[in-house]
């Protein structure tokens, strides 16, 4: 009949504040045998034995056995009590993983949240962040409580999927002055930051298997947002001139591309380049992402016209972030989108996150409106400005045999390439600088493909001003060899 034990198995059930004490007994020996603890030919606790260890009455616990008995969960035998059915075939529960049965797909295997920049570090050179220490937060603060009232327009009901009007009608205005985009309110849809934008924009325009160029080297996160979309990601080489056009694959739907100030390595887009691309993307009915990143910290030549100005067939899509303006934290940033995929990138954000906080919107629309920004911007610039050029003057001078500083007239880092050392060699010296103190960040992390470029990314948003000589020196020392005994390192 079966080979499983005579003797009674002793399953644990328990009724402590239990109401309906024969359907918990039903329920829990049930659970017990789909799971796998009671298994086929398992004798059941006999039921009087069963309800003098529960101290209920043998009636409650023979309902629960005839209920399983019924639903043939077990089998009676005279002589033989009741055993969990012979022909239950239940095969046997895998292990449990501890962190869960469910697996994410594949594409997530390789992609990971990146750091979040929240330790302090003394001489910090990380790139991409800027100096959130000297961002106006009283006057912030008095705006921003006059959105905080029971009667404050924003604090009723849902806002615009596309934004507050007042902000769309600040960001027109403000990147038609800064940037000579050309644009209505309505064109703008503000987003979470740059990477919604192109979340939103991408979702609106692309399918699963099509094809998005990004740049190589480039900044991470978007091409990791495309292949989490099921787009097929390829990177093109940057040079001298900016995207090398001629290398984009015939079947690209979406080119992303930061013309102004490529990222990380700080070129301007040639005229020539650009030109080309806009008719590139013509030839290939194809769409172009334009992330006019770090434009407003510019502090020599002329500004490049963005692709935007150049799109004859509304091509372009013009993306802008106030995570280096302004904060990071902030998520605030805006798409301006052709006219003709606009509903569809508005319906895009409106399933994705319904809209961007409204007080926040509110809030910088005020703030951009009575000159804060364009105040904090000016600010900021001559800050980075000088930043700027007692880093380059440095390297220039100090660390010439060492690094070749890569022209760049604006944003809050410069690139700067190896002369000497390999990736590795590269490596080994922002580890040793990490030893003494100094967070820098090597070229080499952003590039997309096999092609790693040996160098440095070297930025002036965290670390202060007066702060800068001794990391560089820092820096210099790291070149030469490995912290000594004595020497100061992490405080
Ligand atoms: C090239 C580039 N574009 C845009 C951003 C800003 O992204 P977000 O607006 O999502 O903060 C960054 C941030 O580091 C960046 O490096």
């Amino acid at each position: 009949m079966t080979d499983r034990p005579n003797t009674p198995i002793e399953v644990h059930v328990s009724l402590t504040g239990r109401k309906d004490i024969t359907n918990e007994i039903y329920r829990q020996l049930r659970a017990a045998i789909l799971d796998g603890r009671l298994r086929s030919g398992d004798r059941l606790p006999p039921t009087r034995e069963l309800a003098a260890r529960l101290s209920v009455s043998r009636t409650t616990v023979m309902e629960a056995y005839d209920r399983l008995l019924s639903e043939g969960f077990t089998e009676s035998h005279v002589g033989s009590g009741t055993r969990v059915s012979t022909d239950l075939l239940l095969t046997p529960a895998p292990p449990a993983s501890p962190t869960g049965a469910l697996r994410p797909r594949e594409v997530w295997a390789s992609i990971r949240v990146l750091r979040v920049h929240d330790q302090f570090v003394e001489f910090d050179f990380t790139a991409g962040i800027p100096d959130t220490r000297l961002f106006p937060f009283g006057t912030w603060r008095r705006l921003q409580g006059r959105e905080w009232r029971r009667s404050a327009p924003g604090i009723r009901g849902y806002g615009e999927p596309a934004g507050v009007p007042m902000l769309r009608e600040a960001i027109a205005a403000h990147i038609a002055v800064a940037r000579g985009v050309r644009c209505r309110p309505d064109d703008v849809i503000v987003t979470n930051g740059t990477q919604q934008g192109l979340d939103i924009v991408a979702r609106a325009l692309l399918g699963p298997g099509d094809h998005v160029v990004v740049e190589d080297p480039g900044y991470g996160p978007p091409r990791r947002l495309f292949a989490s979309l099921g787009f097929r990601v390829t990177g093109v080489r940057v040079d001298a001139e900016g995207l090398v056009v001629d290398e984009i694959p015939d079947d690209a739907r979406l080119v992303f591309v930061a013309p102004s100030h490529q990222f990380p390595l700080g070129t301007s887009m040639s005229l020539r380049r650009r030109i080309a691309l806009i008719s590139w993307a013509e030839g290939h009915d194809a769409a172009i992402l334009e992330d006019d990143y770090d434009t407003e910290f510019r502090f020599a030549g002329r500004p490049i016209e963005p692709l935007q100005l150049l799109d004859r067939t509304g091509r372009v899509i013009y993306v802008g972030t106030f995570s280096k303006t302004l904060l990071p934290t902030l998520r605030v940033g805006f798409v301006v989108v052709p006219q003709s995929i606009r509903q569809a990138v508005e319906a895009a954000k409106f399933h994705a996150d319904s809209h961007t906080s409204v007080p926040i919107q509110r809030t910088l629309a005020a703030f951009i409106e009575d000159g804060s920004f364009a105040r904090h911007v000016r600010r900021m610039r001559s800050v980075y400005r000088e930043r700027h050029d007692r880093i380059t003057t440095f390297l220039r001078s100090q660390l010439a045999d060492e690094l070749e500083v890569l022209p760049a007239s604006a944003g809050v880092h410069v690139a700067a390439l190896a002369k000497r050392h390999s990736v590795d060699g590269i490596a080994a010296v922002a580890e040793r600088a990490r030893e003494r103190g100094v967070a820098i960040e090597e070229l080499a992390e952003f590039a997309v493909g096999d092609n790693k470029r040996s160098g440095l990314l070297i930025g002036y948003g965290l670390i202060a001003t007066e702060h800068i000589d001794e990391g560089l020196h820092r820096l210099k020392a790291s070149f030469e060899a490995p912290l000594r005994r004595g020497e100061p390192g992490i405080c």
